[in-house]
């Protein structure tokens, strides 16, 4: 019998909010796979490495992140690897940082084996209800809708999603940070954003955006927006 694919969703950052069902999967697992960057620590890993034992096998999963998306070529290897573990009868837990399926380098993953292997996800704490909570700020209310923006768009795109939203939660800020001021700033959004890095984590971060320096936004970093409250204050 192939062993099965558990998608364990470890949370934002704060060990604290793993969830029970993902610490039984994860200490039963025989394999622990994870993204991590070229070199050093995988994040994903660092929530749950106390929960860790010495007879798991790990096998990271290094992906490239200097700019546009990791080839292919990464997620074919890691799924190959993957596979023959799962072809030799072994159970395995793919560590992925919040939730599999909110943007999760996870998808690559569950795509490549999805088809071949039994595959479960196990829901994680999302950063959105993470970095809401964090800036004590609603994501939406009542019948308000909630728009999810990657700052990789440009910035045309960027301006015509947050027009049209009566709430955003812009993900992967980044180098991408000054875009999405210039861009809030133009549509009379600045004033209101709310910013959030590190969610959950001892060194969380929250500040009004507008008074957030550019050089200093890491990757794990969120604005808060809702458009609809000035909409209804005007
Ligand atoms: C590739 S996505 C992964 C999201 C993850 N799967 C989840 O469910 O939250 C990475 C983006 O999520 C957001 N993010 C994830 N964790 C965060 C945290 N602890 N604090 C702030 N933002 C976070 C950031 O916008 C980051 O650029």
């Amino acid at each position: 019998m192939p062993g099965r694919l558990y998608g364990l969703g470890v949370g934002p950052g704060d060990p604290e909010l793993l969830t029970l069902k993902a610490l039984r999967l994860l200490r039963a697992a025989p394999v622990v796979a994870y993204p991590a960057p070229e070199q050093g620590e995988s994040f994903a890993r660092s929530i749950v490495s106390s929960w860790l034992e010495p007879w798991q096998r790990e096998i990271p999963i290094r992906i490239p992140m200097r700019t546009g998306l990791p080839p292919g070529s990464v997620y074919d290897a890691a799924a190959a690897a993957l596979g023959a573990e799962l072809g030799r009868g072994h159970d395995a837990a793919l560590l992925c940082q919040g939730d599999p399926f909110f943007y999760g380098s996870f998808i690559e993953l569950w795509t490549r084996l999805a088809p071949r292997y039994g595959v479960e996800v196990i829901p994680g704490v999302c950063s959105l209800a993470a970095c809401a909570a964090a800036a004590a700020t609603p994501l939406v209310a009542r019948d308000e809708t909630l728009a999810v923006i990657p700052a990789t768009l440009g910035e045309a795109e960027l301006a015509h999603r947050l027009a049209e939203a009566d709430a955003a939660a812009i993900v992967k800020l980044g180098r991408h940070f000054r875009k999405v001021v210039e861009v809030l700033d133009s549509l009379g959004l600045l004033g209101s954003a709310r910013y959030v890095e590190r969610a959950t984590l001892p060194n969380q971060r929250t500040a009004p955006l507008a008074s957030v320096d550019a050089t200093s936004v890491p990757y794990f970093s969120m604005a808060l927006i809702r458009p609809i409250m000035l909409r209804n204050k005007s």
